[in-house]
């Protein structure tokens, strides 16, 4: 799959992890950053995947940050984006399969890198079902067309 993956400072480590771990995997991975552990603002590298989420330059996004809350609320400002942070297997996989989830933010500080390999394969793995989903997943998009 088409990846772009980004960090703030506080998922960097993880995001390095992560960027190795999906490159393996055989996942064609575009890094957008950060770069380095030097303080950034998350909603910067959110706005950066989310983007190329959205236009259909990649298939899915993976973020991190600290809690991978801030990531997620931002990445969700960007129409078309559905992201979610998740830090369970479970929770990653139904993301996929009802949510038509096309980002994962992931908290740094609190998964370790075999966790964050759990939940991202759970992830990537999943196929939305359709279906009933669909309908809500069409809900969804209508308010990204709403004004105001
Ligand atoms: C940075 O300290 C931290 O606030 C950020 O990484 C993230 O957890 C925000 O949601």
């Amino acid at each position: 799959m088409r990846i772009h993956l980004g960090a703030d400072h506080a998922g960097f480590q993880l995001k390095e992890h992560v960027r190795r771990w999906l490159v393996a995997s055989g996942h064609q991975v575009t890094d957008v950053g950060t770069h380095a552990e030097e303080s950034v603002d998350y909603p910067d590298y959110a706005a950066l995947v989310g983007t190329a989420v959205a236009s259909g330059d990649a298939d899915l996004g993976v973020l991190v940050c600290g809690t991978g809350l801030g990531m997620a609320i931002a990445a969700n400002k960007v129409p078309g984006v559905r992201a979610v942070q998740a830090s369970d297997s479970e929770m990653a996989r139904m993301a996929r399969l009802h949510n038509d989830a096309n980002v994962i933010s992931l908290p740094g500080r609190y998964v370790s890198p075999e966790r964050a390999e759990e939940v991202l394969g759970a992830f990537i793995g999943a196929v939305f079902e359709g279906g009933r989903h669909q309908r809500r997943i069409d809900k969804i998009s209508a308010l990204d067309e709403r004004e105001g």
